[in-house]
């Protein structure tokens, strides 16, 4: 091996690594800061240490060992299913799973709405998904995998899922519908009731995405239920998925997939005693899972408890109220539909909001940015209590720099990249 491999033969002392760690780490964006309007889910110091914390003590316990031989970790996941399925108005008899993300829970769900329909729908042998425009690109990548073809509307009227297209792309072949509470591009939330009603017609699998909402809406109901409802409580919702990693604070690599019937639990996992070393069975798609993040979940749900979720969601609705009221404030912009949670687009009416987006950029504000119509994004989090001023002002500053013509937009799109 030459001197220059990239996997160096000698190692190197952890001090110097920490620093190098540490002046990386600091060239990064900031994950929590008023600036960053881009995912960070911050609730607190209190709750960040929280999660280091119970994260630290477990970091070395592997969850697939918690049936055998990590009894607390198994009884972490079991308490986070219960209390999940509470939260979501799961009738009697439904099942929760805890998977390791978003992405994995929708994945899951695929898979248990494939699974299912072949006992279910054996005419469905070239099974299709009928989802809306805004649905989570995660439904593309598990159906791919999964063999299943996506029929992804063309538009989202009202910015919400179109129920009459939905209905028009049901043919012989469908087995899945999905909606969104909320969708990421715009946070208003998908007419559940309308879309059950139709996949009970349909003889369908429903799922509900409620990624950013699971742990969100539940409670923004609780102050304000001024959208439709969305959760296990509606008839002909086959499954949620709900993610604690998101708006439920947990440290990264928590989400949770809610089963109507828990006895469909069987099309998620898998139990294989073929091979020399015993039976392997689980209920997800990972393997190895850090013990790490079951207990972070687990704390910080019992550390709030619903009142401190409720706390948490009356200060969200009042810092999302500023922001909302002071993006209209400013003439030409208008904010995308009825943002339910806690994010919002404002796109702008007569001038480039492109050029609106370059110019916070270059004041230092990270923001994201959505299409159809393309629209600046603000995901909000605790730090931006009392954040409104400082950013309105300078949201107003660009709006004139783009209306006078001294900006122009530098083309800068949506991108959603790892
Ligand atoms: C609505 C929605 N669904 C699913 C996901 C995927 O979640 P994850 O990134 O945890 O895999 C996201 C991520 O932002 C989302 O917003």
């Amino acid at each position: 091996m030459g001197s220059n491999a990239v996997f160096a033969r000698e190692g190197r002392a952890w001090d110097e690594i920490k620093a190098e760690l540490a002046e990386n780490i600091a060239a990064d964006m900031p994950v929590v800061d008023p600036r960053v309007f881009k995912p960070a889910y911050f609730h607190s110091d209190e709750i960040l240490a929280i999660n280091e914390q119970a994260f630290a003590l477990y970091l070395h316990e592997n969850a697939i060992y918690g049936g055998s031989a990590y009894p607390s970790l198994k009884r972490y996941e079991e308490e986070i299913g219960a209390m999940t399925l509470e939260l979501l108005n799961a009738p009697a008899g439904a099942g929760c799973t805890v998977t390791t993300g978003g992405t994995e829970s929708n994945f899951m769900a695929v898979k248990a709405a494939r699974d299912w329909a072949r006992e279910a729908l054996p005419g469905a042998d070239r099974p299709e998904m009928v989802v809306p425009r805004t649905a989570h690109p995660s439904f593309d990548k598990a159906a791919g995998m999964l063999g299943v073809t996506v029929r992804r509307m063309a538009a989202s009227p009202g910015y919400v899922a179109d129920v009459d297209a939905m209905a028009d792309a049901i043919g012989p072949q469908t087995v899945m519908m999905v909606a969104s509470a909320p969708p990421y591009p715009y946070g208003q939330v998908d007419p559940v009731p309308e879309l059950a009603a139709l996949a009970l017609h349909h003889g369908l699998w429903l799922h509900v995405d409620g990624c950013l909402g699971g742990f969100a809406l539940p409670f923004v109901r609780e102050l304000r239920g001024d959208f439709p409802a969305f959760d296990l409580g509606v008839d002909g919702v086959r499954s949620i998925s709900a993610d604690i990693h998101k708006y439920g604070f947990a440290a990264k690599g928590v989400s949770t997939l809610s089963l109507r019937d828990a006895t469909e639990s069987r099309f998620l996992g898998q139990a294989f005693d073929e091979w020399p070393a015993g039976l392997y069975s689980t209920k997800s798609l990972a393997g190895s899972r850090t013990g790490g993040a079951l207990a972070a979940a687990w704390s910080v749900m019992r550390h709030l408890g619903r009142e401190g979720y409720i706390e948490n969601a009356r200060r969200m609705l009042a810092i999302k109220d500023v922001f909302l009221d002071g993006v209209r404030a400013i003439e030409g912009l208008e904010i995308v539909g009825r943002p339910d949670a806690y994010h919002f687009a404002f796109t702008a009416d007569g001038y480039d909001i492109g050029g609106v987006g370059d110019a916070l950029e270059e004041k230092g504000w990270q923001i994201g940015r959505a299409r159809e119509p393309d629209s600046i994004q603000l995901m909000l989090n605790r730090i931006h209590e009392g954040g409104a001023p400082a950013f309105l002002s300078d949201l107003a500053e660009g709006v004139d720099a783009v209306k006078s013509g001294r900006i122009r937009s530098r083309g800068a799109r949506a991108i959603y990249i790892t």
